[in-house]
């Protein structure tokens, strides 16, 4: 296979040609797009403050190495071996290494958990495109922090503006669906993503002349343990995969179209080195700000709406590279909000044998009324909360506090869905999948693939499920037991 041809024709196992990436790097770009988008910049600093911090951001960051790149590096060399969708991928893996059909039941939850997904991510996404013009009408500058906090209210509060910009986000990623333009937009983000970088960059050196600097890379990089709790280290996890783009089939169907001779460990690293670094990047901007100006950490899913408008808007050009800001969010967004439909789509394509045109158009209008949910629960039905606590004589374990319909879609899909899909794939690539065809697959030095096999044989399982105990309180339960 050549590297410089842009499409490669390639003979799949079943004999039909497939479209392959050109080269490794437009792979990387690609699986870069999916993981950078909202997780890093919006939900990062969120949940961390959410969750108080240095403790939070370290589990989570062992969560990225000692289960997310392994898991990734599964995930990949599952879609490269099967170069089908994920259902078709996984039925076929597992016959092929004499196992259940019902393996198929992985790609369907991917399908699920893709789709509920986006239809939050589009309302969120639907913020920072309404921050565009907010922003380069300079609304913002010279504003205090009640200000902003004003203009993010008012935004939240009304239905329809949320509604008119959910739809918009819905139709720009199902227009690229539709269309097939991915190329185009990949190639865009080529340039895009490397700016969004330069960004964060100068937002970084804003933050270090608020001169509360110190304390927010202390806030970050401090670990107190006291303020992790059970739910916290859920969260961190779950997060993991959400960012990498992880446990519904995203990346096995990027992984489809991988050329045999990628070397996927390297590629992995890569694209979980960047996602990270992007994480912490925001991290490092957000938590001076929201010291500086006497903020809470906690603020929730609005913080970086309530924290970057105050920088913006009280720097040299504040107006220009605010606006600039939010237009590359929103593409960093729709590259992502593209790999969560993209397994849905080539299901429902296969399976009612509709044109990707009339693919796309039903499953944007079925995101779009799921997001209405989520819109709801940022005003008319804020009140409506669920709240669900298994209260034992050995503690209290908060399964949901007061979260509202968009906390309860977040929880199900990065807390259970994905880990789960995780654990999934990682129990079939380290115990079911037959270790020659891994070992051909990953082709990487025996102490590297004693390595990964270590880590997805053993590591990462037992990390999610021990995860996955904890919170549901068994483990606390178990300890109980045993000091009786
Ligand atoms: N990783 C993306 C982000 O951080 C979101 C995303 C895209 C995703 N595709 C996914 C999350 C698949 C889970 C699964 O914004």
């Amino acid at each position: 296979m050549s590297e410089s041809t842009s499409v490669n024709t390639h003979a799949a196992k079943n004999g039909s040609k497939r479209e392959m990436w050109s080269s490794r790097f437009t792979f990387i770009l690609a699986a870069t797009g999916s993981a950078v988008g909202l997780g890093n910049i919006w939900k990062f600093p969120y949940i961390t403050g959410e969750n108080g911090g240095g403790a939070f951001v370290l589990i989570y960051l062992m969560c990225i190495a000692v289960i997310g790149i392994p898991i990734m590096m599964a995930e990949v060399m599952l879609g490269r071996r099967g170069r089908q969708d994920p259902i078709t991928t996984m039925k076929h893996l597992a016959r092929e290494s004499g196992h259940s059909r019902s393996w198929g039941l992985l790609g369907w939850m991917g399908v699920i958990a893709g789709f509920l997904i986006l239809s939050y991510y589009s309302v969120i996404a639907g913020w920072a495109l309404a921050y565009v013009p907010i922003m380069g009408l300079g609304t913002f500058n010279g504003m205090d922090a009640e200000g902003v906090n004003a203009v993010f209210a008012e935004l939240v509060a009304s239905p329809e503006s949320l509604m008119i910009w959910h739809s918009l986000f819905i139709v720009m990623t199902m227009y690229v669906v539709a269309r097939g333009v991915r190329g185009g937009l990949e190639k865009a983000v080529t340039y895009l993503m490397p700016l969004l970088f330069v960004l964060l960059i100068i937002l970084i050196f804003y933050a270090m002349d608020t001169g509360y600097f110190q304390q927010g890379l202390a806030y970050l990089f401090n670990p107190d343990f006291s303020k992790i709790t059970t739910e916290g280290i859920l969260s961190a996890m779950g997060h993991a995969f959400f960012t990498l783009s992880l446990g519904m089939g995203a990346i096995m169907v990027y992984g489809s179209y991988l050329p045999k001779d990628t070397s996927i460990a390297q590629a992995s690293i890569a694209v979980a080195f960047m996602d990270t670094l992007v994480a912490l990047m925001a991290g490092m901007v957000i938590f001076p700000i929201v010291f500086a100006n006497g903020l809470e950490p906690g603020a929730g899913p609005g913080l970086i709406f309530k924290t970057l408008p105050l920088a913006f808007g009280n720097m040299n050009y504040g107006t220009v590279f605010g606006t600039l800001f939010f237009v590359l969010l929103v593409f960093a967004a729709w590259t992502s909000s593209i790999s969560l439909i993209e397994p849905a789509v080539t299901w429902c394509m296969k399976t009612f044998q509709l044109s990707r045109v009339k693919t796309a158009v039903l499953l944007g209008v079925f995101v779009w009324l799921m997001g209405l949910l989520t819109i709801f629960s940022f005003n008319i039905a804020s009140d409506f909360t669920i709240s669900s606590t298994i209260s034992t004589q050995y503690g209290e374990f908060v399964i949901l506090k007061d979260a509202t319909i968009f906390d309860f879609l977040d929880y199900l899909t990065s807390n259970i869905m994905l880990p789960l899909g995780g654990l999934m794939i990682a129990i079939f690539a380290g115990w079911l999948m037959k270790k020659e065809f891994s070992r051909e697959e990953l082709k990487i030095n025996s102490f590297w693939y004693s390595t990964w096999f270590f880590l997805i044989r053993f590591v990462a399982p037992v990390m999610v499920i021990i995860v996955f105990l904890n919170a549901m309180g068994v483990i606390a339960f178990m300890r109980h037991i045993f000091n009786a």
